[in-house]
């Protein structure tokens, strides 16, 4: 595959188009083939992709890759105690299988999507044995349709943490040991994928942000040194123009020592948040497409950096709205790569070209 112009007027044409991507786009079809070797990918619900044929056809054709964004966790699989549902992320890894697209498994142990009666019985009875059934229950049925899984989200917390480790439900129990413990338990159950560990705020210049780069990489090294069965680390990128500069030297460096321990790297996560709503739209979305060309410069010159996920697809469907009261299209955060009404911004023209479109979906 060649240049950008083609690949961005094919793009554009399929937009342009709908129709056109009904049927799944194969791997070979010309000019939709990566030339990265990387993978682009979105998180999406299943409720939301099955109310919108617009947005399935735009998921179906851009992503090589998919994350559930809410449907895999542990209560949305197992809300009540015993009452496994697991019709929607089936639904996600039908899709997926249906066009081609790779599973992020997502997530296995996260205190925020352990359902109250687990983290209650965890904290009552430190029975590992717990924390086995649930493995049970969602790798026993999904450990094949997932290539990576984030077996841990979100580990780290320097500033009220246990030397360095988040106080979770597994931590206090279960102690420190609770993350090379839950690698182990899920490497027995998924012989095959690729076992993650999940991290936010390693980006930016400042203190805090620094102080958890620091803590990632000795608990990476620490699982590697112990043998833990950990094949890579997912950096959420999470990014937020509110927070000054990026710290690109600290990225490279951090990422190199990950790579230096032999893993790879994904890019989980990625979209922005807005430091200023008011500006003219134009204006803010020349900014989000700017940190995220400079993040994308820093990141995917690191080989060990194997694909990017944006945490959703559109401004519509973006947890980032969380908390927004929208008064009109213009209210929302714009830090996806299609605005609420589908339509493309620059961000997504970027990603595309940095990362590659719904051709990136072979790992080489
Ligand atoms: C968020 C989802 O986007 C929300 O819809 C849900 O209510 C809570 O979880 N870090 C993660 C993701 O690892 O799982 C989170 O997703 C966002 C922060």
């Amino acid at each position: 595959m060649t240049g950008r112009c083609h690949r961005r007027d094919v793009l554009k044409g399929a937009l342009a188009a709908p129709a056109m991507l009904l049927a799944p786009a194969r791997s070979g079809d010309a000019g939709m083939i990566a030339p990265t070797g990387r993978l682009y990918g979105a998180a999406v619900r299943a409720d939301t992709i099955a109310a919108d044929p617009a947005l399935r056809r735009r998921v179906a054709a851009d992503c090589g890759w998919i994350t559930p964004e809410i449907d895999f966790k542990w209560n949305a699989l197992e809300y009540r105690r015993g009452g496994w549902w697991f019709e929607r992320a089936d639904q996600i890894a039908a899709f997926a299988r249906t066009h081609d697209q790779q599973l992020r498994g997502h997530t296995l142990l996260w205190e925020q999507s352990t359902p109250d009666w687990a983290r209650a019985e965890i904290a009552d009875k430190r029975d590992w044995r717990l924390v086995e059934r649930w493995f049970d229950g969602v790798l026993g049925r999904y450990a094949d349709a997932a290539s990576e899984w984030d077996v841990v989200n979100e580990p780290i917390d320097t500033e009220q943490g246990h030397r360095g480790l988040r106080r979770t439900c597994f931590q206090r129990a279960f102690g420190d040991g609770y993350v090379a413990r839950a690698l182990h338990a899920a490497r027995e159950r998924a012989p095959t994928a690729r076992l993650f560990v999940n991290e936010y705020g390693l980006e930016y210049a400042n203190p805090v942000e620094r102080d958890r780069r620091t803590a990632l990489l000795k608990l990476v090294e620490r699982l590697r040194h112990d043998g833990a069965p950990i094949d890579g680390v997912g950096i959420q990128a999470h990014l937020d123009l509110s927070k000054g500069p990026l710290d690109t030297i600290a990225i490279t460096a951090m990422l190199r020592e990950i790579a230096g321990m032999g893993l790879r790297v994904s890019i989980t996560e990625l979209d922005v948040k807005e430091a200023d709503r008011s500006l003219p739209l134009a204006t803010r979305d020349r900014l989000i497409d700017d940190e995220v060309r400079r993040y994308l410069d820093v990141v995917l010159a690191e080989p060990a950096v194997r694909g990017v996920v944006s945490w959703g697809v559109s401004d519509r469907d973006s947890w980032l709205q969380d908390g927004i009261a929208a008064t009109g299209p213009a209210a929302l955060n714009r830090g996806l790569p299609l605005d609420a009404a589908l339509a493309p911004k620059p961000v997504y023209w970027t990603l595309r070209e940095a990362v590659g479109g719904g051709g990136g979906r072979h790992q080489v």
